[in-house]
C-alpha cells in the first residue's frame, strides 16, 4: 500500500471513529459531507469526473433492478451470500447479479466480503426496507421519464422557466396533455401507491422537524386551546405521516388534529392513524381546509406548484385562518442565496421534471407570502441539508 493510501486509510477510521460514537452534530456532518464534494473534486481528474457523472443511471438501473428483485432483502437476511445462492432464491441469471451488484459494491452500497459474496451494508439495510423501496421504484417508474424530457421541452420552449404543471417535461415524457400528475395518479393506482411511500419516504434520515424546531415556544405558547379546538391541520398531509410524529412528539398537547387529503388517498385502508388523527376530505384547489385552527402544517404542498397555483391554494387556506390565532407552518426547502447544498438543488430539478415546479429562495416565499396576504413570522433553517419552516399570520 502507499504511503498516500495508508495516511487516508488513517483518516478514513478516524471519521468512521467520530461518527460511530455518535459525537457528529446533524450540522457537522452535513459540513463534512460538503468537503467530501470538494475532496473528491481534488482527487477527481476532470474528464473522469464528468464521465462518472454520465454514467450515473447505470447505478440507479441497478438498484431499481437489484430493488425489484429483492436482492438487498436477500443480502440482509441471509448475508454474506454468495451470487450463486441469490441466483439459486431468486431465480435470476447468477452473471446478471454479479454485474448488477457490482455498480453498487462499487458505491459502498452493498459490502463485498469475498469474490461475488455480499454483505450488507447500512445502505443495504436502509434499502431493504418497505419506504425505500418505494422511493426507488417511485422516482424510478414515475419521475424517470419527465427527467430525461427536460432537454426537449425546454428546446420546445424556447427556454422559459417552466410553470404549466399539466403540460410539462412529465407529460411530454409520458405523452400525456393537459393533465397533471396528481389526477393522472388517481387513475393508476400502482403508481399513487409508490407516489404515496415516495412522500411518506422523502424525509429520509433528515431530524423531523418536531426534533429541532422550538414548537411549543413558538406555535403553542399562551394559545389557550382547549380539547375541542383544533390544534394542527396537516394539509394535503399524505399518510398522516408528519402528524404521526407530531404526535409522538407532543401526546399531551390539547386540541383535534386533522389530516386532510383528497379521498383516494384517506381512503387507504392500511393507513392504520391514531385514533385522535381526524381524517376529512379536501380538494385545495376549490375548498380551504377547517376553519380556525390554531396551525395549518404543509409539506412539500407549495413546491409542487407555480406562483399563481400556490396564490389559489392559499387563497382558500387563509379564508380558513383565524386573525388573531391561525398560524401556517411551511415547511419545504429555504434555499440559500449562495452556497446551495446539493440535495435541493438536485430536488429542483426534481420538481420541474414532475410538476414544472421549483424549490424557493428565503425572497421568493416573503414574495409569495405577502402576495397571499401573509406576514412571514420567522424562517428557520434545519439543522444540515433538510427542508427548513416557515410561520406565517395573516397581515395585520
Ligand atoms: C408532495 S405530496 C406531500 C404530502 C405530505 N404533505 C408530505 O410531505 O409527505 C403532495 C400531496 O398533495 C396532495 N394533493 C394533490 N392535489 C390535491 C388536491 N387537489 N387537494 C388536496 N390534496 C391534494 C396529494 O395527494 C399528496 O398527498
Amino acid at each position: 500500500m502507499s504511503a498516500a493510501s495508508e495516511r487516508a486509510g488513517a483518516l478514513i477510521s478516524e471519521l468512521r471513529n467520530i461518527v460511530s460514537s455518535g459525537a457528529l452534530s446533524e450540522k457537522e456532518r452535513v459540513e463534512l459531507l460538503q468537503s467530501v464534494v470538494k475532496f473528491t473534486t481534488l482527487l477527481e481528474k476532470p474528464e473522469d469526473a464528468i464521465t462518472k457523472l454520465l454514467y450515473t443511471p447505470s447505478r440507479f438501473v441497478a438498484l431499481r433492478v437489484c430493488s425489484e428483485l429483492k436482492l438487498f432483502n436477500q443480502i440482509v437476511e441471509h448475508g454474506p451470500i454468495t451470487s450463486k445462492e441469490l441466483a439459486h432464491a431468486t431465480g435470476v441469471d447468477q452473471l446478471l447479479i454479479e454485474r448488477l451488484l457490482r455498480v453498487l459494491t462499487a458505491s459502498d452500497f452493498v459490502t463485498e466480503t469475498a469474490v461475488a459474496t455480499y454483505a450488507p451494508s447500512g445502505v443495504t439495510e436502509a434499502l431493504a426496507t418497505r419506504l425505500m423501496t418505494g422511493m426507488v421504484e417511485a422516482v424510478y417508474d414515475v419521475g424517470l421519464p419527465g427527467m430525461t424530457a427536460i432537454p426537449e421541452y425546454l428546446r420546445n420552449t424556447s427556454y422559459k422557466n417552466p410553470h404549466d404543471a399539466a403540460n410539462g417535461p412529465w407529460q411530454l415524457g409520458r405523452g400525456i396533455k393537459d393533465q397533471q400528475i396528481f389526477s393522472w395518479l388517481q387513475q393508476h393506482p400502482r403508481e399513487l401507491g409508490l407516489m404515496q411511500t415516495y412522500f411518506e419516504a422523502d424525509r429520509g434520515s433528515r431530524p423531523n422537524w418536531v426534533d429541532w424546531f422550538p414548537v411549543e415556544e413558538k406555535l403553542i405558547q399562551n394559545s389557550g386551546l382547549d380539547k375541542d379546538q383544533v390544534l394542527l391541520v396537516d394539509v394535503a398531509g399524505g399518510r398522516g405521516h408528519e402528524l404521526s410524529a407530531f404526535l409522538d412528539k407532543f401526546p399531551n398537547l390539547p386540541g383535534r388534529l386533522i389530516l386532510q387529503d383528497q379521498p383516494h388517498v384517506l381512503d387507504d385502508p392500511t393507513l392504520g392513524l391514531d385514533p385522535r388523527i381526524e381524517k376529512k376530505t379536501i380538494d385545495f384547489w376549490v375548498e380551504g381546509p377547517v376553519q380556525g385552527a390554531r396551525i395549518y402544517y404543509m409539506k412539500f404542498i407549495l413546491h409542487d406548484w407555480s406562483d399563481e397555483q400556490c396564490l389559489q391554494i392559499l387563497s382558500h387556506l387563509t379564508a380558513a385562518m383565524d386573525k388573531s390565532t391561525s398560524l401556517l407552518v411551511v415547511e419545504d426547502f429555504i434555499i440559500p442565496d449562495t452556497g446551495c447544498h446539493l440535495l435541493p438543488a438536485m430536488w429542483d430539478i426534481e420538481m420541474m421534471a414532475f410538476l414544472s415546479a421549483m424549490e424557493r429562495t428565503r425572497s421568493q416565499w416573503q414574495k409569495l407570502l405577502s402576495a397571499a396576504g401573509l406576514d412571514v413570522l420567522g424562517m428557520y433553517d434545519p439543522p444540515g441539508d433538510g427542508t427548513g419552516i416557515i410561520v406565517s399570520r395573516l397581515s395585520s
